[in-house]
């Protein structure tokens, strides 16, 4: 469910009508709505009530920092992967206590930043990063909360690209390597073992690979108990996916399915008082965003007919990336005929497409649209390709509104570059 509806025949992010927003702040515009992500973080965290858990949202998916603070203000934690997620967690008010580091290369200064700051756990992802996190650690006097982040070799039958959790990918450390390297980090002492990880990808449509996942986790869990290794937490990576289709054909399960297949396939974490935590992404922001586009021509070939918008795939790269598909709508509800068009952004590129023989209303020169599920991995995979100025984004709340990134200027995205003397 989100809050992206017609009323009167114009759609709105909650109260706002995206017009308003488009008069207001240009386009192309990411929208969010703040009580979908709220509802969205509500009805995830819900569906593991029934243990004690942490809900690490998953920064890469929607870095700004007014979104992470209204999470934030939630309960939620954050799951990074950089020192630059770290910081914008931090500035947003999430409780370092409550952040958690992932990703297969972090590098000494990132772990140091951490370590100050004094984060929940390190998800370390192979055993070199293990004995440099050990040494900046001890060098710094401090001991460093670890999971190991495993590689249970399960197929999360999504897309190859987001798919991490298989033997061939590079995440994780291999299931044979796990005892021996837990062993390891038990030894080192500016290492301290917190828990145990995994996260087999992203938009799964499916609950069978997370039950699988954390069946290969148990195993390793009792079996290190049985070694004196303790735990205290037990980390089920984020995954869950969202429809994109509507209607869909990819219907992902429900966050209340997934929390009970989870919470059921890990019983144990009640038999030894585990901590259950979680990296959610996508369910929590991706239906709770758009970007509205204006029309800026449209034209026909032999073949075809092509919508022209002022987004590219500079603003919004998953179509390209990954042949994804997004809900287009006009934002004027109309009664004009249907016809089937591809919707193109303005980059000299073939692959830069929004939507290729779609059905949609007639829309002509001028008008708004709105592309939806774009609430996670839009602006934050968005790049200044051709030059072009990344969006604004808003958040509505009610009849509030307010711009959480300007658009940016043309004087930003050169602030970097000179030319050196030896050229003049
Ligand atoms: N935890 C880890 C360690 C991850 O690598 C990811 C996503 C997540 C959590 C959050 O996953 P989610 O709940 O959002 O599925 N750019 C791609 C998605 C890349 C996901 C990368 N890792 C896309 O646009 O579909």
């Amino acid at each position: 469910m989100n809050h992206f509806e017609y009323k009167d025949g114009e759609k709105h992010c909650e109260e706002v009508s995206l017009s308003e927003i488009a008069r207001e702040y240009g386009t192309p515009t990411y929208v969010y709505s703040a009580a979908t992500l709220k509802r969205h973080f509500e009805v995830f965290d819900k569906a593991l009530s029934a243990v004690d858990r942490l809900i690490c949202f998953s920064v890469k998916a929607n870095s700004n920092i007014a979104v992470l603070r209204l999470l934030a203000s939630m309960g939620a934690g954050a799951d990074i992967v950089s020192g630059g997620e770290l910081v914008r967690a931090l500035r947003a008010g999430i409780a370092p206590e409550k952040i958690v580091f992932s990703g297969v290369g972090k590098t000494a200064g990132e772990m140091r930043m951490a370590l100050e700051a004094g984060i929940l756990v390190f998800n370390v992802e192979s055993r070199a990063e293990l004995e440099l996190l050990g040494k900046v650690a001890g060098e710094m006097g401090k001991r460093a909360p670890v999971s190991l982040r495993i590689n249970p070799n399960v197929d999360a039958k999504t897309h190859p690209y987001i798919s991490t959790g298989l033997q061939r990918n590079k995440f994780g450390i291999p299931w044979g390597a796990a005892k021996e390297t837990y062993r390891r980090a038990a030894e080192i002492s500016s290492i301290e073992v917190h828990g145990m990880d995994c996260h087999i990808g992203s938009q799964l449509t499916e609950t069978e690979p997370f039950v699988d996942a954390a069946n290969m986790l148990t195993v390793l869990i009792e079996e290190l108990i049985a070694e004196d290794i303790a735990l205290k937490a037990v980390d089920i990576g984020g995954g869950l996916g969202i429809p994109y289709q509507e209607p869909g054909e990819d219907r992902p399960p429900s966050p209340a399915i997934y929390g009970e297949a989870v919470v059921e396939a890990l019983g144990v974490l009640r038999k030894h008082s585990l901590q259950l935590i979680c990296e959610p992404g996508r369910v929590i922001a991706g239906n709770a965003g758009i970007l509205l586009t204006e029309v800026l021509y449209c034209k026909e070939s032999e073949i075809k007919k092509f919508v022209i918008t002022d987004a590219a795939f500079n603003d919004l790269m998953r179509p390209a990336l990954y042949s994804a598909y997004h809900p287009i709508s006009p934002v004027m509800q109309t009664d004009r005929s249907k016809e089937v068009v591809d919707v193109v952004g303005p980059i000299c590129e073939t692959g830069d497409f929004f939507a290729r023989d779609r059905e949609l209303p007639e829309v002509r020169g001028g008008e708004l649209l709105a592309i939806g599920a774009a609430g996670a991995y839009g602006f934050s995979m968005a790049s200044n390709y051709n030059s072009r100025l990344r969006a604004c984004e808003v958040l509505v709340m009610g009849a509030e509104h307010a711009a959480i990134r300007r658009r940016e200027t043309i004087e930003q995205v050169l602030e970097n570059e000179s030319i050196p003397a030896f050229l003049d």
